[in-house]
């Protein structure tokens, strides 16, 4: 049985590092083992040694540079990251954009690395030419609705629509839904769609429950998937 890609970024919100970083993710764990479903947490680079450690989830880095080892003053490297225990990386989200050619070089590095790679989009039509240039999954979040409460599910569902077209031409790469998402409503419109999961910050971050809200999520993926296959 296929299950739904649950990506939860952590930003920078006042839980998302030190104790309260620590905390969060090991409710996350606990839903995450009770339906067997793997949560992805992309967490500040300062959290990546202890989440490594502490929880037995994926744990991504929210950004690399693509520059070479060496005099690079303030980088954070793939080498680095892998070295600290993440298994991969966003790339290229909205809140930290970098050019396609660090892209490129970035994903080169990653792949050789072995370390997993989420490119962030703003618009279908960049799916295909990023997808191409072979990351694990391709993030699609409008930026007008990141933080906004109203999902991408909702407000623009032709997007994932014409997302999953373009990443059909890529076979191998996975295709995630952000932006909004606030409940399994959402989660399982995006699923249904076509996505093969979904990307998520605010409505976990700034939750009281934060487990429950991934529950939810979780609940919902794993019902759209199993209605789709
Ligand atoms: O990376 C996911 C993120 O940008 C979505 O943010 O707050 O709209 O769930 P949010």
């Amino acid at each position: 049985m296929k299950k739904p890609i649950i990506l939860i970024n952590f930003k920078a919100y006042e839980n998302s590092f030190g104790k309260k970083g620590v905390d969060i993710a090991k409710r996350i764990e606990k839903i995450s083992i009770e339906y067997s479903t793997e949560v992805i947490l992309s967490v500040p680079a300062t959290m990546i040694p202890i989440l490594s450690q502490e929880v037995s989830l994926p744990i991504y880095a929210q950004h690399v540079d693509s520059y070479p080892l060496g005099a690079h003053t303030g980088s954070l490297l793939p080498e680095m990251i892998k070295e600290a225990g993440a298994k991969g990386t966003l790339l290229n989200h909205s809140e930290k954009r970098i050019r396609a050619d660090e892209i490129h070089d970035a994903l080169l590095r990653l792949n050789k690395l072995g370390l997993e790679s989420v490119v962030c989009v703003d618009r279908y039509e960049l799916v295909e030419p990023m997808a191409i240039l072979r990351p694990t999954a391709i993030l699609i979040e409008p930026p007008e609705l990141i933080g906004s409460g109203i999902s991408v599910s909702k407000a623009k569902p032709e997007v994932i629509t014409n997302a999953v077209k373009e990443i059909s031409k890529v076979p191998g790469v996975f295709l995630i839904a952000g932006a909004g998402i606030s409940n399994g409503e959402d989660v399982y419109t995006a699923v249904k769609l076509g996505a093969d999961g979904i990307g998520v910050a605010s409505a976990v971050m700034k939750a009281k429950e934060p487990e429950k809200v991934v529950e939810d999520f979780i609940k919902s993926g794993i019902k759209a998937m199993d209605e789709r296959n």
